[in-house]
């Protein structure tokens, strides 16, 4: 595992745009995961600027997001679809049917969630692929468990994870109980996984994630046995590591 500890959450973004700007100029035709929530914010603006400069083009660029609430609307503003089109689809080149997010109003997940990963495999798996990390350890929605699902599929949130994202909503009782995620060899897969975490309160999901041992309960720790991880956290979150 390749660790880079940045000094704040600016020159993480920069470092993680960087990465990703590289993979596309390497190969145009990247398949890129992407991930939600604050962390990667600054990452996708920073992408956005490189575009604005004429530095990097989307233009045959192919994405999966990692999850979406299960029952809300896109058109909610607080969808990960929402978010994505807020905060980098709006404002870059990645055509429309290239960009794939989880259908969270989808009258047959099984379905939904089948023809998920085969668009994936479809498009040749993913290239790189972008993780934030939960407070518990989650990645996508993978939550700690003991048995983690393999391929995408409807998952139920743990208190924890309901209460961090409740900032995300008005109220702590609209936070969605359920969401569409997908699977820990959805992930795996990838070609390459770069990791980014910010702040004090990942910094005990970070150690465990790098502490040598695979624990259910720690779902990104599974991410140690990958030959081509990158973690690139602020002094905060590293601070244990
Ligand atoms: C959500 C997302 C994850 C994300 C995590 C951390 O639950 N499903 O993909 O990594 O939150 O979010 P944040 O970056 O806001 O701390």
């Amino acid at each position: 595992m390749r660790i880079y500890i940045e000094e704040n959450y600016e020159t993480m973004s920069k470092k993680a745009a960087l990465m990703v700007a590289s993979q596309i100029i390497l190969n145009p035709k990247s398949v890129l995961g992407l991930a939600t929530g604050s962390t990667p914010v600054g990452m996708y603006h920073e992408l956005v600027a490189m575009f604005k400069r004429g530095e990097v083009d989307f233009s045959e660029v192919i994405t999966f997001n990692l999850d979406e609430y299960y029952g809300l609307p896109k058109e909610h503003e607080s969808s990960y679809y929402r978010y994505m089109m807020d905060n980098f689809f709006s404002y870059v080149n990645v055509p429309e049917h290239h960009m794939h997010i989880p259908n969270g109003m989808g009258e047959n997940v099984v379905k939904e969630c089948l023809e998920y990963e085969e668009k994936i495999r479809i498009a040749g798996g993913i290239d790189l692929q972008i993780l934030g990390i939960g407070s518990n350890g989650h990645i996508g929605f993978n939550e700690p468990a003991d048995k983690l699902n393999v391929t995408t599929h409807l998952v139920r949130l743990t208190e924890k994870t309901i209460n961090d994202n409740s900032r995300f909503f008005e109220r702590e009782e609209d936070v969605p109980k359920e969401a569409l995620s997908v699977g820990i060899a959805t992930i795996m897969k990838a070609k390459k996984i770069v990791l980014l975490a910010s702040g004090r309160n990942k910094a005990e999901a970070i150690r465990e994630m790098t502490s040598g041992y695979v624990n259910t309960q720690v779902p990104a720790s599974i991410l140690q046995t990958h030959s081509e991880i990158t973690l690139i956290v602020d002094k905060e979150a590293g601070a244990l590591i």
